[in-house]
């Protein structure tokens, strides 16, 4: 049976009272030249429709999962899903391909939405797997502090790896046990 570790990286805004702020633009024009260098352009597109909306995208260390142009065509997005589209496929933590290789097989990390986890696989010579998608571009995004890799398809999610929401996760650890 494969050995399942939960990390619980750090959620950025988790728990706190005061709005949090926008995710460093500057970071965010570089890593978007990154993505465009490697030719990720759709989503470099849903990069800057998401961040023209307010409040969508926070400040804090973050890896996107990237799947190409040909595979993000095939998605079914609305602008209603657009940023639980982005946000399930990113990771609130900064993770080289260096990191990924280090977790042991199996492990869980949380995507930027509360609820969704990322399973880690690494499957040897077949290559290291997230969810469904296999890293086939790791370490896109090397010039700021925004960490990318380009995976081969867009991510789906288990519902068995499905967390409770974030809310309720954080409230556990912060507040005495209710009698
Ligand atoms: C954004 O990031 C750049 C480069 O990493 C840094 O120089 C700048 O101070 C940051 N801006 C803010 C508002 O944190
Ligand atoms: C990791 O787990 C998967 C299935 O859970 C298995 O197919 C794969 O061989 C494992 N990889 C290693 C390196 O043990």
């Amino acid at each position: 049976m494969a050995l399942l570790f939960l990390i619980l990286l750090p959620l950025f805004g988790v728990g706190e009272s005061q709005p949090s702020n926008p995710l460093n633009q500057t970071d965010l024009q570089v890593a978007m030249d990154d993505m465009r260098t490697s030719f990720y352009y759709g989503f470099v597109i849903l990069l800057k429709i998401l961040n023209s909306a307010p409040n969508s995208l926070h400040e804090g260390q973050i890896t996107f999962l990237m799947p190409n142009d040909e595979e993000l065509s095939k998605v079914a997005l609305k602008l209603d899903n657009l940023q639980d589209f982005i946000l399930s496929h990113s990771i609130p933590s900064e993770l080289l391909l260096s990191h990924l290789l280090h977790f042991p097989n199996g492990t869980l990390v949380p995507s930027s939405v509360p609820n969704k986890m990322l399973r880690i696989t690494n499957s040897g010579r077949l290559g290291l797997f997230v969810n469904n998608a296999r890293v086939v571009t790791p370490n896109v995004c090397l010039n700021s502090l925004i960490t990318c890799h380009g995976i081969s398809t867009s991510m789906t999610f288990d519902s068995a790896d499905s967390y409770p929401i974030k809310s309720s996760f954080v409230h556990v650890k912060r507040r005495p046990a209710l009698h």
